[in-house]
């Protein structure tokens, strides 16, 4: 049975693990993870119409369900660090963005309609990271196609910013990059046609043994994906033998 011990993974990938390892609601890296079940909304408890009065009538706004789409939006992440100038490149170049606002203190960065999705402060009093804390893990960006991930990967290969991790998770390639002060910054292209789809690749693949993925060489996949190969077939996540489950985390990193 595989086990789930700190030699296994490096720094920051806690909380990718145990997310995922909830998804699986398995024991089989010899954690006891129970099947837990979480009061989360997922449809309307009532009729819309029903629902809609009684709040009105409480002067209450209407419940995210009710309005058929997940609120609130995913506004920001902010970084603080000591050296703001070195992340304020490293995000402008990563992200394409533009500082919107900055000063000593704090500056911010967009890269789409809003004042800004990116925050970056300096910050007095800071510590080092600390390998295997407790907290937030990475942050996500997703491409619109393969063909934007892989132009992003070779743009960022050109000014000496390279992944530190490359892999097919199932639902989406990702790669994964450091910032200057060690953060972890996925850059990814869903495989999968929609969320409905990739929910079904969940029920249907081997997620529950490999909830972590398989590796992949980026400069193979953009070759053959640029001789035109089969998507289908070149994006297919292979099924591997769960004894190499966890040789698909990259190397533990230093410090
Ligand atoms: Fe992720």
């Amino acid at each position: 049975m595989l086990k789930l011990t700190s030699e296994n993974f490096s720094r920051g990938q806690t909380g990718l693990i145990l997310a995922l390892l909830i998804k699986a609601g398995t024991d089989r890296f010899g954690m006891n993870t129970p099947a837990i079940r979480f009061r989360c909304v997922t449809r309307p408890q009532v009729n819309p119409d029903v629902q809609w009065r009684r709040s009105m009538s409480k002067g209450l706004p209407i419940p995210a369900a009710q309005r058929g789409k997940i609120a609130p939006q995913l506004a920001h992440v902010v970084f603080r660090t000591p050296q703001p100038e070195k992340l304020v490149q490293w995000y402008c170049d990563v992200l394409e963005a533009q500082v919107s606002m900055g000063n000593a203190m704090v500056y911010f960065l967009t890269y789409d309609e809003e004042h800004h999705r990116i925050a970056i402060a300096r910050l007095p009093g800071l510590t080092e990271h600390q390998p295997m804390a407790i907290g937030f893990d990475h942050v996500a960006f997703t491409y619109a196609s393969p063909d934007e991930l892989f132009a992003t990967y070779e743009r960022l290969k050109s000014i000496g910013i390279e992944p530190y991790w490359t892999i097919n998770h199932g639902p989406t390639i990702s790669f994964y990059y450091n910032d200057p002060d060690g953060n972890h910054v996925e850059l990814q292209f869903d495989i999968q046609e929609n969320a409905a789809a990739a929910n079904e690749w969940f029920e249907q693949s081997d997620f529950e043994v490999n909830p972590i993925g398989v590796k992949v060489d980026a400069e193979d996949l953009i070759s053959r994906y640029r001789a035109g190969e089969d998507t289908a077939k070149l994006f297919a996540r292979p099924v591997i033998l769960p004894d190499l489950v966890m040789a698909q985390f990259p190397a533990p990193l230093e410090g």
